[in-house]
């Protein structure tokens, strides 16, 4: 069994700092003045900056909801009391977002009855495909928690939770608001509801991250993999939640901020995190599918792109063809190729609308051309679209596989099982990656 590095950032955590952190940091979401706030989103606000914010504010604000439905098996799956009494305080915090964010709403904003429900009715239409992803999956490791209170599936639920949506997601949105909000001085009272709100998250985080360090140094080579196929599984979604579902990227330019900043912001998030943990070099590289050499800023203009052209998000428009973009397609199927497949083999995907590339195995890693190999060890064909469609979890394979839409032929061994290609995270304990395992193979 390997051992994994201590963390310096968790270990100076402790379970009976962070309650006793709550205790000191309360606030009340029902005594924010909202009065100014009503002036500046009539008066001082432009259409642009109202229709934006009342966007992103939305996303945030059902983001709110939903982490205070799903977090009470969390609370009985916890292994020690300490851990118990943290995650209860953390629930109350998330009814008091959503309450400060049903108040904004109704009183500055004027939507909904003042009821959480109306609230949450009221702006529901603003939510994203990403969006609504990330939190059905939340929601579905939630329920499998309730039943299973391993500590396997308590490590995939805390990464879910607070590591991915706390920590990657909502944090440096948040912040990117707060900034906004700093810079022009609008909205006084949702500023000062932020950032408690901040402060609450900060240890929600926190928590997170010594939870998983701690199951992680336990034992690194079953909980590694755990937490990194999490990540991976979620990778889709995450990238996708702040993207409007037409497509408009400029959507946040009115308030200073864009996309791709946030994207940058998430990984580089994301990165400190895994860090924090104490996550090996290995693995952290393997959690995230791009190329960890480059900038967090480049891996942001990489991301929008693959949004922009149809490869990664909701597909509400046609995917590119543009070989700049199928140059970048290419490279990102590379990384969902495990490395440490034996030497010689190759992997080929066929698409039939731009033509086939193969990835093969040399001593000195992997390596990919265009064209088709003469004997690929494992072939996948289908259209482009159909591919990026079952990528992001928009199509089935196995109907598409009936309708003779998509083939998966070769060695079958190395499509799943101990030997996969498409996986392990650790050579002791192998996974499958989510792209293939959504193959139905
Ligand atoms: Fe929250
Ligand atoms: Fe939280």
């Amino acid at each position: 069994m390997s051992t994994a590095a201590k963390s310096h950032a968790t270990q100076s955590i402790s379970y009976a700092d962070l309650y006793a952190r709550w205790e000191r940091g309360h606030w009340l979401a029902n005594e924010i003045d909202f009065t100014q706030d009503r002036i500046d989103w009539r008066e001082r606000l432009t259409d642009e900056q109202r229709h934006a914010a009342l966007w992103f504010m939305s996303l945030f604000f059902h983001g709110e909801d939903e982490v205070a439905d799903d977090l009470s098996p969390y609370v009985t799956a916890a292994p020690t009391e300490e851990q118990t009494y943290f995650l209860t305080t953390q629930q109350v915090d998330e009814a008091r977002h959503s309450v400060f964010f049903t108040r904004f709403m109704h009183e500055v904003v004027g939507l909904g009855d003042g009821t959480v429900g109306s609230g949450l009715e009221a702006t529901k239409l603003h939510l994203t495909w990403g969006h609504k992803k990330t939190f059905e999956n939340l929601a579905k490791v939630a329920d499998e928690l309730r039943h299973d209170r391993s500590k396997q599936k308590y490590a995939e639920a805390i990464t879910n939770y607070m590591i991915i949506v706390e920590g990657t997601m909502a944090q440096p949105g948040q912040h990117l608001i707060e900034s906004w909000l700093e810079r022009t001085g609008l909205l006084p009272g949702f500023f000062e509801g932020l950032k408690h709100v901040a402060n609450d998250e900060q240890r929600h985080i926190a928590f997170g991250m010594k939870t998983v360090a701690d199951l992680y140094q336990e034992d690194p080579d079953e909980i590694g993999p755990i937490i990194v196929d999490a990540i991976r599984k979620s990778g889709t979604f995450l990238v996708s939640f702040a993207y409007p579902d037409d497509g408009d990227s400029t959507y946040l330019d009115s308030l200073g901020i864009s996309l791709t900043d946030l994207y940058a912001d998430s990984m580089r998030a994301l990165m400190s995190r895994l860090r924090g943990i104490g996550l090996s070099d290995e693995l952290r590289a393997k959690a995230l599918t791009l190329d960890t050499s480059i900038s967090f800023e480049e891996q942001g203009v990489r991301v929008m792109r693959l949004l922009d052209a149809g490869y990664l998000g909701p597909g509400f428009r046609p995917t590119s063809k543009d070989p700049e973009d199928l140059e970048l397609l290419w490279e990102m199927l590379s990384y969902i190729i495990n490395a440490n497949a034996k030497v010689g083999t190759v992997v080929q995907f066929e698409f039939s609308d731009v033509g086939a590339h193969h990835y093969s195995q040399t001593p000195d890693g992997l390596v990919y051309s265009a064209g088709a190999h003469p004997s690929p060890s494992v072939s996948i064909k289908s259209s482009l679209d159909d591919f990026v469609a079952i990528v992001n979890e928009r199509s089935n394979p196995v109907k598409l596989m009936l309708q003779r839409k998509f083939w998966v032929s070769g060695d079958r061994g190395l499509v799943v099982g101990q030997r996969s290609v498409f996986g392990p995270a650790t050579e002791a304990a192998p996974r499958r990656i989510p792209v293939l395992s959504r193959f139905g193979l």
